[in-house]
């Protein structure tokens, strides 16, 4: 196990924002995972896909990257399968792998920038599917005790993009691997999702396979969100806010065209990307940042950009759409 010194993260996040890790070091099992964790005189950061975060300074600490590769079937039946996986697998590589195989259940979260372990944080979530509905447990390592424990889907309280591990516990535990169960054929597909049926529709396919589905999500996903490899992001920048049936109903009168997804008789889902597109910040950039110009809800990095400068350009977001609306935008991306 290598210390390194003063090492650039940039090709460890996403958003490719060049800021220094203090020490840094990149683990293969939970035998080093332990020993670098047990290190002292350390303060720890543990980094896995970094597909979910906005450095904004360096990072003056032991950043430990979770390089635990690995894809192990546990059991299967004629109706489904239980795979384990190694966190520091690429989340979109594992999903292909399932598809080859024939396993259902993760297609609507093809493309997904970043790594298996960093999934159950925000319970990643796209086009009518979260990742609780496969998930079976997560398996930890506790920082402070290095005691390796299995959390099940209930104990890790997922809701929309959110988990004990950013909640209650953020911080207490390093996921190391996760478990699924997929399904074998016939599979049970989820494709109500407006775009996901027309964009079938557009690919002529009648009875569509996972394959299809993951085919039909990867084009919708290339049309409107950047590929991190190109332009630096991290996804929706933003939550969707959840806000009462009340308030809706007062917006409406205002913005007769404000779009919504009901959650319940008193709550319902306002698309963020509306709210930031109405407050005029759609396609606009600042010198080597900006927002996206086909989805709002997505900030960028065109070259070279500062994480505090697009820090503040979404608080400006953030003031200018509580201004317009009376809605509180609440970040998806964790800030350092
Ligand atoms: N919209 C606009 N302008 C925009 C973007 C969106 O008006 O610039 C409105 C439109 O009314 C559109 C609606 O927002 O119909 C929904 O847009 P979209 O289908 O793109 O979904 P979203 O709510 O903006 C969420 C997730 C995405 C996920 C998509 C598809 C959140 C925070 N984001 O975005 O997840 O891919 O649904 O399921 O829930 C991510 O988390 O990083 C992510 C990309």
């Amino acid at each position: 196990m290598q210390i390194h010194k003063n090492i650039s993260l940039k090709p460890y996040n996403t958003f490719g924002i060049d800021v220094n890790a203090r020490y840094f070091i990149s683990i293969t099992s939970i035998e080093e995972l332990k020993e670098a964790l047990s290190l002292d005189g350390y303060q720890k950061f543990i980094l896995g896909g970094g597909s979910n975060m906005l450095l904004t300074k360096d990072i003056d600490a032991l950043v430990i990257h979770l390089n635990l590769k690995g894809i192990s079937i546990l059991s299967e039946d004629d109706e489904s399968v239980v795979i384990r996986v190694g966190a520091g697998e690429n989340w979109h590589d594992f999903v292909i792998w399932c598809l080859k195989h024939d396993f259902g259940g993760l297609e609507n979260l093809s493309l997904i920038p970043g790594n298996v372990g960093t999934a159950p944080i925000q319970n990643i979530g796209a086009y009518g599917v979260e990742l609780k509905d496969t998930l079976v447990e997560c398996h930890v390592l506790d920082m402070q005790s290095l005691e390796t424990s299995i959390l099940s889907n209930s104990d890790c309280h997922f809701g929309y993009r959110d988990s004990i591990f950013k909640g209650i516990d953020v911080g207490k535990y390093v996921i190391t691997d996760v478990v699924f169960k997929l399904s074998k054929v016939p599979h049970k597909l989820h494709i109500s999702y407006g775009a996901i049926t027309s964009e079938l529709e557009v690919m002529g396919i009648k009875k569509p396979t996972i394959q299809d589905v993951s085919k039909a999500v990867i084009s919708i996903r290339q049309s409107k969100l950047p590929d991190p490899k190109e332009i630096g992001n991290s996804g929706s920048f933003f939550k969707n806010p959840i806000i009462s049936v009340i308030q809706f109903e007062e917006l409406q009168k205002t913005f007769p065209s404000i779009p919504s997804y009901s959650i319940s008789k008193k709550e319902t889902k306002i698309p963020a990307g509306w709210l930031i597109e109405k407050a005029g910040f759609k396609g606009k950039r600042f010198n080597n940042y900006g927002v996206h110009e086909k989805q709002a809800l997505v900030l960028v990095n065109f070259n070279s950009a500062k994480g505090i400068d697009i820090l503040n350009l979404a608080k400006l977001i953030q003031a200018t759409v509580h201004r317009i609306f009376g809605i509180s935008l609440e970040t998806e991306v964790n800030i350092f």
